[in-house]
């Protein structure tokens, strides 16, 4: 699969500063005269806002199968109407959460085999990948300490600590593997530093 230039995503356990970091990333791009699109996951569409409701919402009791195909459910709904179409206009997507999300949540913390995961995800999206992917990395208990503050509450906030650690781990672990396309970022700094970081690898590794 190939990485696509003007695609950047952004993962992290909860409470690591995604949102915050997309958000200056942009404004970043756009000061420097690129046309830039900032989206999430899963959502970014319609359709893909009411699948996130059903996958959030801490009454939703789930199997892990079937959270996984909403997940992509999303997904395929988001690259064709937004993702896809605003690249092909020369504009810059960045997506707060993509693929290496649901091989860390879905994969190592909810154990489905990688192999569903990497099939589906073939199906689905065969030939877009993240040029760059900035992994904002932070203590577990410390991101849900984060969320809590911001009085953040769904299905996810509410699995143990083992879960979330599962999830940090899985990152680290894709992250080794893929260490050109996948940069791991030190989140427990201020937004400051942590966006000086992001904008100094962009300004090497982008232009
Ligand atoms: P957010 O709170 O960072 O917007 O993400 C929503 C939740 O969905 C978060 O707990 C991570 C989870 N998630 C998955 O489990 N698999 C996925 O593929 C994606 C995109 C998110």
């Amino acid at each position: 699969m190939s990485r696509v230039k003007r695609f950047i995503s952004f993962e992290g356990i909860e409470g690591a500063g995604k949102s915050t970091q997309v958000k200056l990333l942009g404004e970043y791009l756009v000061s420097k005269g690129h046309k830039v699109l900032t989206t999430v996951e899963p959502g970014g569409t319609h359709i893909g806002t009411k699948i996130r409701n059903l996958l959030l919402e801490p009454q939703n009791h789930m199997d892990p199968l079937t959270e996984l195909i909403l997940y992509y459910a999303s997904r395929a709904q988001h690259v064709r109407e937004v993702i896809y179409p605003a690249i092909l206009k020369n504009t810059v997507v960045i997506t707060d959460r993509f693929t290496d999300s649901t091989v860390a949540y879905q994969g190592y913390a909810r154990g489905l085999d990688l192999s569903i995961i990497h099939a589906l995800d073939e199906i689905v999206v065969p030939d877009l990948k993240p040029f760059l992917t900035f992994l904002l990395d932070l203590d577990v208990e410390e991101g849900l300490r984060r969320n809590r503050r911001a009085q953040k509450e769904d299905r996810f906030e509410m699995e143990t600590l083992e879960f979330h650690t599962r999830v940090r781990k899985g990152f680290l672990h894709i992250a080794a593997h893929e260490p050109e396309r996948i940069k791991v970022i030190d989140a427990s700094r201020s937004t400051e530093e942590v966006n000086r970081e992001i904008t100094g690898i962009i300004e090497k590794l982008w232009h």
